[in-house]
């Protein structure tokens, strides 16, 4: 989202972030269980990120990336390691911004009206548990600003965070 745009329905302001990442941090507070954070975590983002069609997350469960918590449209329920914006971006171990999905190749359609996507691994301790993702029906929705301020948002969540031993995987060291 750039920074340049003010109107309401539109981009928003990447300063919103370090709010964001204060009131996820309060959220957390007290609660480490997966499921009660990864609910609020897309709850608070659909809230607060104006323009997305869809956030939430992909865990892996059973060697495939599996629907997690989210906000918005019923989607796609399995995703399987390298396919998709979300199987590349969890196999690359790296967050991608892609600018128009119908120019990724294998990008899965959940919602015909998603045209950008962002997406996060969510790696801690060495296990990747899975992957934040995001869509917005507006071509070049995210940038650079929003990769960042979402992976700090990550960060937060993975240190606040349990997960039982059937989610994740381990990584080897970067
Ligand atoms: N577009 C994603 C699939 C998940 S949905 O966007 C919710 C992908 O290509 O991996």
């Amino acid at each position: 989202m750039t920074s340049t745009d003010t109107t309401a329905d539109s981009q928003a302001n990447p300063s919103s972030y370090p709010l964001i990442q204060s009131e996820l941090a309060g959220l957390l507070k007290g609660e480490r269980d997966w499921l009660v954070n990864l609910a609020n975590t897309s709850a608070l983002l659909q809230l607060r990120l104006p323009g997305l069609n869809w956030v939430g997350f992909y865990l892996w469960r059973g060697g495939e990336l599996v629907l997690g918590p989210f906000q918005g449209k019923p989607a796609c329920v399995r995703i399987q390691r390298g396919r998709g914006v979300c199987g590349t971006a969890a196999a690359r171990r790296t967050s991608l911004v892609v600018p128009d999905v119908h120019q990724f190749p294998g990008h899965i359609a959940c919602d015909p009206a998603a045209a950008s996507e962002l997406v996060v691994p969510l790696e801690f301790d060495g296990r990747q548990f899975g992957v934040l993702d995001l869509d917005a029906p507006v071509k070049e929705w995210f940038d650079a600003s929003d990769r960042e301020g979402l992976e700090a948002i990550v960060r937060i969540l993975l240190r606040g965070t349990d997960w039982p031993e059937d989610i994740g995987e381990p990584v080897l060291p970067a």
